[in-house]
């Protein structure tokens, strides 16, 4: 049995893109459950762009990871001690325990996995916190109707690539839009969506759109905001909606980003805009877990994980995640 916990803890509160100075490795004893608890040994963590928001000091985000303090993060884990009888040793867990080797943690803020349903990391991914993102953003906010055309941003990422395949599941048009190449044609050719393309080698977005959705878009999906976005709602059709899901374009700005004033279009459109977090559906979560799973069953959704090695490695998965360099959900392997 291992004495030592190895933790990546905040450093330095970052200055625009994160480095991985602000991040450091530290050793500290091992956790000792109490009752009611369990030790679980992380297995996988998941690095997301949330992150970035509790790197902040009274950020935008409402909650903050102190300097000095383990970062916040989910992992999947096998529990190797249980003094609640909810769990065994051996189970599989998924819970938030931060960057770090081994945690305690109450056995009710952990939920047990079957990874008879997916392979464990998948449960950080389709059957985690993304796939529910996905799910209850697309159909519970936008509510997409056969023939409508969906644009995603940010297509390729976690959330991105499964909002494509559900709209496909609705029997939508789905656009989505990514960072390179090999995104677009891993969209187009493996995932299904009927059209995509490039930002980084477009320069003139709304004539792009217009392009790629001749008769309009009846719904954005945004993980991205900035220009992209401005664009999109030029082209929005009557009775638009708009789920706004994140804006990591502006995630590591250091002054808020000037865009267009463009509310009036939703006069114009009768269009509704609207925000949402994943957690205002704890209560349904089932629901969607439910769905998720017959659907991957089904072969009707398929994903892509980018995995790196090693807890030590998690700040360099991070800070490729916010540059663009994954494809699917990047994810951190830290034991077998
Ligand atoms: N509302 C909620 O409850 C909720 C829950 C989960 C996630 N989210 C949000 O959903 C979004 C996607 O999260 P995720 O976990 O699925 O991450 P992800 O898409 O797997 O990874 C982030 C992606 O963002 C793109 N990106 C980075 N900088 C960009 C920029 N300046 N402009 C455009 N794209 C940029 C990159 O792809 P490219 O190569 O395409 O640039 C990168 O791969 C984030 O905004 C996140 O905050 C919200």
């Amino acid at each position: 049995m291992e004495t030592v916990n190895r933790q990546i803890v905040l450093a330095a509160r970052p200055v625009g893109l994160p480095k991985e100075s602000d991040f450091r490795l530290v050793e500290s004893p091992m956790p000792r459950p109490r009752p009611g608890e369990a030790l679980v040994r992380a297995l996988y963590l998941s690095v997301d762009p949330y992150m970035r928001g509790w790197m902040r000091r009274n950020g935008t985000s409402s909650r903050t990871v102190e300097v000095g303090a383990v970062m916040v993060g989910g992992i999947v884990g096998r529990v190797i001690e249980s003094n609640d009888p909810r769990l065994a040793v051996g189970d599989l867990v998924e819970g938030s325990l931060g960057w770090q080797d081994y945690a305690s943690a109450p056995a009710k803020a952990l939920r047990h996995i079957d990874p008879s349903v997916a392979p464990a990391p998948a449960w950080l991914y389709v059957l985690g916190m993304p796939g529910l993102t996905a799910y209850f953003g697309l159909l519970d906010i936008c509510h997409p109707q056969p023939g409508e055309t969906v644009v995603i941003s940010g297509a390729a990422g976690a959330v991105g690539s499964l909002v494509g395949q559900i709209a496909k599941i609705k029997r939508c048009r789905t656009v989505g839009i990514a960072g390179s190449g090999e995104k677009v044609r891993f969209l187009t050719q493996q995932l299904g969506f009927d059209a995509g393309f490039n930002y980084k080698t477009t320069s003139d977005y709304y004539a792009k759109l217009k392009e790629v959705c001749p008769t309009g878009i009846d719904i954005y999906f945004d993980n991205v905001g900035g220009p992209i976005t401005d664009a999109v709602i030029q082209l929005i059709n009557a009775r638009a909606r708009v789920a706004v899901c994140g804006q990591i374009s502006q995630y590591n700005l250091e002054q808020p980003d000037v865009g267009p004033r463009w509310l009036l279009q939703l006069v114009f459109k009768q269009a509704k805009v609207e925000g949402f977090s994943v957690f205002q559906y704890a209560d349904r979560y089932e629901e969607g877990l439910r769905q998720l799973a017959t659907w991957l069953r089904e072969g009707r959704i398929k994903y892509h994980e980018d995995i790196m090695d090693g807890l030590e490695n998690a700040p360099r998965a991070f800070i490729r995640m916010l540059q663009g360099e994954n494809l699917g959900k990047q994810l951190v392997k830290i034991a077998e």
